[in-house]
């Protein structure tokens, strides 16, 4: 990977995709960018219009007073109506919504009309539990349908919704109910991933205990297996279910009504939770489907992620239901039972647009190409990839190996931060350029500069910024006004720092670099190194840690954590592997270190700060270059590259 320099080979959109599309030339995505940069209020108050229903229209498109931003404010609207009841006046009525694919290969086919009584009766259940707008709730499920209905039932009664990816621990959870003092935990007896039951109650059970806040727990019966119950505080969802009826009307929202909050990590070990409204939100997830996806009405359309990342809230519920679609949702792993499972599923359900990321990529690229080469791929039109950066190679493969070299492929850019997609190719539109995310969506001020906040020369490496509001954006942090305003829009004042580096070259495409902050990229999955620290001083043998991301083959990053130990006596080959248990009990399986190195001493400045660059210089080239002169204790460094040398 390391050694792939970006190039500028050009891909133009193939010329029958084109003349289909919703966008459907560079000029056109030109003019709208155009339009959208002078008269931003008139473009998005137009796309508002055209693109959501509302019970009550806006006074003013928006409200920027730096850092704070208000999107069509005194209008309502309802996010679950916009995603379900207005499909049913349309021949959408008995079209598929959710193409549910169970791991152990059962599966449900659900259409708008169904799909939107079963969200109805849940919300009646929601509401059976005392629950009114502006409550919370924590969402911890499997990817089964009942993680999607969950999702809309709040928002049709202005719940506030938190879901938990299902992947993290009891410690995690438990910390995520008690900064959103949720009162109901929305949860399932267990789900499937690798043939295993992956067992979700007991972990809420656990993390329960020291959250007050909690009166109910609704539990969903995926795997059947026994499953401890508190009576009055625990109830099966399909007992509930039997005490409710089919009707519940859309609660009117005000557009600026916090839709969800969904954690991600900063740069501290506490988790941000990351508030989204819900008119700007519901709007941009909605037109980016038409914009990236060009979704039409006849495609199947699959998103891998899982819904307890921000893809999967933007782009496997809000979005595509919002917008019509067809939509594939798998429960389980990509290698089970066998490494073709996701192209197994292609072929199942004739999949025309895939979305997916570049980890799941290098993996399929490492098992061969035999896996989909045995399967009928014809299907794909459109290939998408998000959550890190793309390789070259990994682009290469993914265009020729499945999409015959026919799809476009978008490569989106975009963060839990600003809700929906932001720099991605138009696929009837831009040319791509394998790892280049190509130019902003229309609306999106983006830029690379310097500190000053001046614009940087091509091919010069600067921070990725964003200078207009959209609608989509974060509105605060849920409980932290303070860290919003201090963590993205200080630096520069009034303009949003999204913590990437990235370069714009010649023709003025984005190549976004990696994070210029202590956030590492695991999978995809953002990660503070912060975070794995505090878990790790929290074991009983730890006295310091620091942890840096490590460049790794597959995963993008890999976690490596440098340990000093308190007194005593260690094996230290037993430690290390009880260390790294231990991270993946405290955060979750995928926060999992590669790597324990333990040491004397970590190299720290005469103001007792960690250097993590002399780190990661350490773990990614074995040699320390650059400025060491602030150290306090350079046999420290010696000493930690000498230990490499002996591995
Ligand atoms: C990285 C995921 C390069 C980036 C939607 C960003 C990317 C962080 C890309 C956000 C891409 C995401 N190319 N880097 N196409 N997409 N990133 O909040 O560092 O989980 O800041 O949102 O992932 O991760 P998050």
């Amino acid at each position: 990977m390391s050694n792939e320099r970006p190039n500028d080979r050009t891909y133009p959109p193939p010329a029958d995709f084109a003349a289909r599309a919703h966008v459907g030339s560079i000029a056109q995505y030109r003019e709208m960018y155009e339009q959208a940069a002078r008269q931003p209020a008139e473009f998005w108050g137009g796309l508002a219009e055209r693109e959501l229903v509302w019970f009550e229209k806006w006074d003013k498109v928006f409200d920027w007073q730096p850092p704070q931003v208000r999107w069509f404010a005194g209008a309502t609207l309802n996010a679950s109506h916009n995603c379900l009841d207005r499909h049913l006046t349309t021949a959408r009525r008995n079209k598929v919504a959710l193409i549910w694919e169970g791991e152990p290969g059962d599966s449900r086919m659900i259409s708008y009309q169904e799909l939107h009584r079963l969200v109805s009766r849940f919300a009646n259940v929601l509401k059976g539990r005392g629950l009114k707008a502006g409550d919370r709730t924590i969402i911890y499920m499997p990817m089964i349908p009942e993680l999607p209905i969950a999702v809309l039932a709040c928002a049709r009664i202005g719940v506030i919704h938190s879901v938990v990816f299902g992947g993290f621990s009891a410690e995690a959870l438990k910390q995520r109910i008690q900064d959103l003092e949720a009162q109901v935990v929305i949860t399932a007896d267990g789900g499937w991933r690798r043939g295993k039951e992956v067992r979700l109650k007991p972990a809420v059970d656990d993390a329960l205990k020291d959250c007050p806040t909690v009166e109910h727990v609704i539990v969903a019966k995926r795997t059947g297996s026994d499953t401890n119950m508190q009576p009055g505080r625990d109830h099966w969802w399909d007992h509930l279910d039997k005490e409710v009826g089919d009707v519940c009307p859309a609660e009117p929202m005000d557009a600026e009504a916090p839709l969800y909050v969904l954690y991600t990590s900063g740069t501290t070990g506490k988790p941000k939770g990351i508030v989204h409204s819900t008119g700007g939100y519901l709007l941009q997830a909605t037109v980016t489907m038409k914009w990236v996806f060009d979704l039409r009405d006849e495609d199947t359309y699959w998103c891998t992620a899982d819904v307890g990342w921000v893809t999967g809230h933007s782009y496997l519920v809000y979005g595509p239901l919002s917008a019509g679609a067809t939509v594939v949702l798998y429960e389980g792993a990509p290698d089970y039972p066998a490494y073709d499972r996701f192209w197994r599923i292609i072929e199942k359900y004739r999949v025309s647009i895939f979305y997916t990321s570049p980890t799941a990529i290098r993996a399929f690229v490492k098992q061969g190409e035999q896996w989909p080469a045995s399967h009928d791929l014809s299907s794909l039109r459109l290939l998408g990839s998000v959550g890190e950066p793309i390789n070259p190679a990994a682009w290469d493969w993914y265009n020729r190996v499945i999409g015959h070299g026919v799809c476009p492929i978008i490569d989106t850019w975009w963060q839990t931060e600003t809700g929906a997609i932001m720099i991605s190719p138009m696929p009837g539109a831009t040319p791509t350029k394998p790892g280049s995310g190509t130019l902003p969506l229309p609306g999106i001020l983006a830029d690379v500069v310097d500190l000053k906040g001046n614009p940087v020369e091509p091919n010069t490496e600067g921070y990725l910024i964003i200078r207009h509001p959209w609608p989509s954006m974060f509105r605060t942090l849920w409980g932290d006004p303070q860290r919003y305003e201090d963590n993205y829009f200080k630096k520069i004042p009034g303009v949003y720092m999204t913590g990437d580096a990235a370069r714009r070259d010649e023709d003025g495409y984005f190549w976004v670099l990696g994070r210029v902050d202590d956030v590492m990229n695991v999978s995809g999955h953002r990660l503070s190194t912060m975070e794995v620290e505090s878990a790790l001083v929290r074991h009983p043998a730890v006295a310091e840690a620091a942890v840096v991301g490590k460049p790794h083959e597959i995963s993008g990053q890999s976690v490596v954590c440098f340990v000093t130990l308190k007194k005593g006596d260690y094996d230290q080959d037993v430690l290390g592997q009880e260390l790294r248990q231990w991270v993946a009990r405290e955060i979750g399986a995928f926060a999992r270190p590669e790597q324990i190195r333990f040491t004397e001493a970590l190299p720290k400045t005469r103001s007792g700060k960690i250097m993590r660059r002399l780190l990661r210089e350490i773990v990614t080239s074995n040699s320390v270059t650059g400025d060491v002169t602030t150290l306090e204790d350079l046999s420290v460094l010696t000493r930690l590259a000498e230990q490499h040398d002996d591995d």
